[in-house]
């Protein structure tokens, strides 16, 4: 290629929302965590997700188009970048393809963040549960290190269950990073280190704690080994994220207990998100 031919060769198209991605991190065969970076405009509520993913060519037109699937944002409202949690399915048509990004290739996402999974849609309450499967924990990376959740509750704990003890890696790194940051210490308020409880279980894989959370639940495992008393609505309030059987469950348990589910438009105890999955 000459000079001239280079200068006059056409620019690579921008894709419509465009981001960068500044960095990669994979757990497990199944799981991998991405950061990109931040649209300048965009905004949003600790606990809400938007739409992400990569141009695909359609078979019928071949045209480049958008392939697109709800992601929840794992990075608190104040970073500067936003970072994702995501499964990889081998066939999945989303997943098959972003598990290979790496520093500096470009996702598209769409700055329009919306989700259940907020402060807004919880009356004022004592104690508030994240109860996570999977990469349902994602919503809740966010919230942890909100300084609106050490502000707004005595007692924050959350649960995560995974069928393997690789599984849980995401998480407990979290819990450590929020324990051991002084920057992000100093940004969520002193005193969150007694108000923060970390209670993850697996199912298939021996570890400290098996078990589903709905069973550990019902069993009476988790306020015993947390020294807590159970869950009452008066005091509670929960946020739900994880497979699609697991959330039905548990909102039944809720309900049951006498917590109301809640929305943005009206907030009550509880809420539900599902889980992406490809
Ligand atoms: P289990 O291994 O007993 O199915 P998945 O990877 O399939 O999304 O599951 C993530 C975790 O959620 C697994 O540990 C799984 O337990 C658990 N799980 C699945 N269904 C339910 C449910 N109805 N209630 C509680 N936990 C569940």
């Amino acid at each position: 290629v000459t000079q001239t031919q280079a200068q006059k060769a056409p620019k690579a198209p921008t894709l419509p929302d465009a981001q960068t991605v500044t960095s990669v991190k994979h757990y497990t065969d199944r799981l991998f965590a991405f950061r990109v970076t931040r649209p300048a405009s965009l905004r949003f509520r600790s606990g809400e997700f938007v739409m992400l993913g990569l141009m695909q060519t359609d078979e019928k037109t071949g045209k480049e188009k958008p392939l697109l699937r709800a992601y929840s944002i794992a990075s608190p409202s104040w970073d500067e970048e936003l970072e994702f949690y995501s499964i990889k399915v081998q066939d999945g048509p989303l997943t098959s393809r972003l598990q290979h990004i790496e520093p500096g290739d470009q996702i598209i996402l769409r700055p329009k963040p919306v989700g259940t999974l907020v402060h807004d849609a919880l009356l004022p309450g004592k104690r508030l549960w994240f109860f996570a499967t999977g990469t349902g924990i994602a919503p809740f990376a966010s919230l942890l290190r909100d300084p609106q959740t050490y502000e707004d509750y005595e007692e924050i704990i959350l649960t995560h269950t995974c069928r393997e003890v690789g599984e849980l890696d995401y998480g407990r790194e979290l819990i450590e990073n929020i324990r051991s940051d002084e920057m992000l210490a100093e940004l969520i308020g002193e005193g969150f280190h007694e108000k923060l409880k970390y209670y993850p279980t697996t199912t298939r894989e021996e570890s400290a704690k098996m078990g589903r959370i709905t069973d550990l639940l019902r069993a009476g495992d988790v306020y015993g080994d947390l020294g807590i008393e159970p869950i009452r609505p008066e005091t509670d309030r929960a946020m739900i994220c994880g497979n699609l059987a697991f959330n039905l469950e548990l909102k039944a348990m809720l309900e049951e207990m006498g917590l109301e589910e809640g929305a943005n438009s009206d907030p009550k105890q509880y809420v539900v998100e599902k889980a992406f999955l490809d």
